[in-house]
């Protein structure tokens, strides 16, 4: 669930659309002191509750003696998930479509200029994207209409160290091709000027913690947090497994992979002057460049497409299980009609986040707001869901684990004892979570200013 496009795909566009290495930091550093804490507190809850998202949430406030309002914790979640997999399953689509483009070797020894036309004529064409988008739903909904077996946990652990190995190969060619130190020092050295000051539409500079919100909003993001699907996964884990092991080990390899991603797409971007900010079509436009470019470029190239469609695949079976496994527990729908009738109701919505890249790229619902100036729809999606509903249900997610739930129960879950781990965790998810998530909010609606 937490490698998917967060890495490969958003990561680098937004770290380059907010200014590098500042961006980078605190990114890192909200996966570090939030984004661990509440994946163990969800993969606790979750395996505590062992059922959908909403019935956990439902039985565990039972359990706590509690209002059993905490439901709606659930509900944000499903929400989230239907909407992020909207535009998600039309972004892998661009990825399917990438793997018939490499595999014709179309960009053997092409230009920047040759990469950059492909992609314009496939987001500029709306039939094509409804197309892969389709195809996409399709896939997606096969999977979740039979329910998460074993074939899948086979593939997946096959198919994601392949995936790794064609980034190493990546950053080896942009190692030795491309501007490396130039994109090492976007990437790692700190300019918070880049990310505290914007400029408005009238080009005046004004400061804002949006980025700050963007870094922290992509740790939930990345990692799957804040709306059910690791809490799903949770309720499949077994009762002797480590939550606190487990945890590292996904937010290291998540971490990994994007920070790879980036040393693989800033070298070529950088060495061929294109722009780091230029947006979701980022990598696109620079790793085609180099898989034509390279010794079994059309192999590699269709290879990294394939496994990153899977990647994408992968994750957004996470995306929407939470609402599927509502739908089976409580309105006794088939599994099979409930995926069905999920899939339809969300490739509807993703019909927006394919007009916005052609005919509608130029509304701009929000653009009175200085935030919002430039931002299409998908952009609003993307930041409705990515920045205020999974770090909301991340704060809801602490504040149930530690001020309502009991301290026996935590504990005696997360199986870690009354040592400095335990406390640890607590300390973070009580007070640094809500009140790091809180300031951020507060300060990005303009209610809370710092100079
Ligand atoms: N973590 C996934 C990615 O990085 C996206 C995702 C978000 C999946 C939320 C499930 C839940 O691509």
């Amino acid at each position: 669930s937490a490698v998917g496009l967060g890495n490969i795909w958003k990561f680098p566009y937004i770290t380059g659309e907010n200014g590098g290495g500042a961006f980078v930091l605190v990114y890192l550093a909200c996966i570090l002191v939030i984004g661990v804490p509440i994946m163990m507190a969800e993969i606790m809850l979750g395996r505590r509750g062992r059922q959908s998202p909403i019935n956990t949430m439902r039985d565990l406030s039972i359990e706590a003696g509690h209002s059993t309002h905490w439901q709606y914790l659930g509900w944000l979640g499903v929400i989230a998930g239907f909407l992020i997999l909207s535009y998600y399953s039309v972004i892998a689509g661009w990825a399917l479509s990438y793997i018939f483009r490499a595999a014709s070797g179309v960009f053997t020894d092409a230009s920047v200029e040759v990469v950059k036309t492909e992609f314009v004529s496939l987001v500029g064409d709306p039939e094509k994207l409804v197309a892969w988008h389709s195809l996409f739903m399709v896939l997606t909904m096969f999977v979740v209409a039979r329910g998460v077996q074993g074939g899948l946990e086979k593939a997946v652990k096959f198919l994601m160290p392949s995936l790794f190995i064609i980034l190493i190969l990546l950053v080896g060619y942009s190692m030795q091709n491309g501007e490396f130190n130039m994109a090492v020092k976007f990437l790692f050295t700190p300019d918070f000027e880049a990310l505290f000051y914007k400029t408005d539409a009238q080009g005046n500079e004004y400061m804002s913690w949006n980025a700050v919100l963007i870094a922290m909003g992509h740790a939930f993001f990345t990692l799957s947090l804040g709306m059910g699907a690791i809490m799903v996964y949770g309720s499949y884990l077994p009762a002797d497994t480590s939550i606190a092991k487990t945890t590292f080990m996904i937010a290291a390899a998540d971490t990994i992979v994007a920070l790879m991603a980036g040393l693989a797409i800033f070298p070529i971007v950088f060495a061929n002057n294109l722009e780091p900010g230029s947006g979701p079509g980022l990598i696109f436009n620079t790793l085609p460049f180099a898989f034509g470019h390279m010794d079994g470029g059309i192999i590699f190239g269709t290879l990294f497409f394939v496994l990153l469609s899977f990647a994408a695949w992968s994750s957004s079976i996470s995306l929407i299980e939470p609402a599927v496994a509502w739908l089976v527990e409580n309105l006794s729908l088939s599994r099979i009609k409930a995926s069905v009738l999920m899939g339809i109701a969300c490739w509807a919505v993703g019909l927006l986040t394919v007009f916005s890249f052609n005919i509608w790229s130029d509304v701009k619902p929000l653009a009175d707001i200085k935030i919002f100036k430039d931002a299409t729809i998908f952009d609003l999606l993307d930041y409705l869901t990515a920045n205020i509903m999974l770090p909301l249900g991340g704060l809801l997610i602490a504040i149930f684990s530690v001020w309502i739930m009991s301290r026996e129960a935590s504990m005696e879950e997360l199986d870690m004892g009354d040592r400095p781990g335990y406390k640890l965790w607590r300390f973070l998810v009580r007070y640094i979570t809500p009140i790091a998530v809180l300031i951020v909010f507060l300060n990005v609606l303009g209610i809370l200013t710092f100079k």
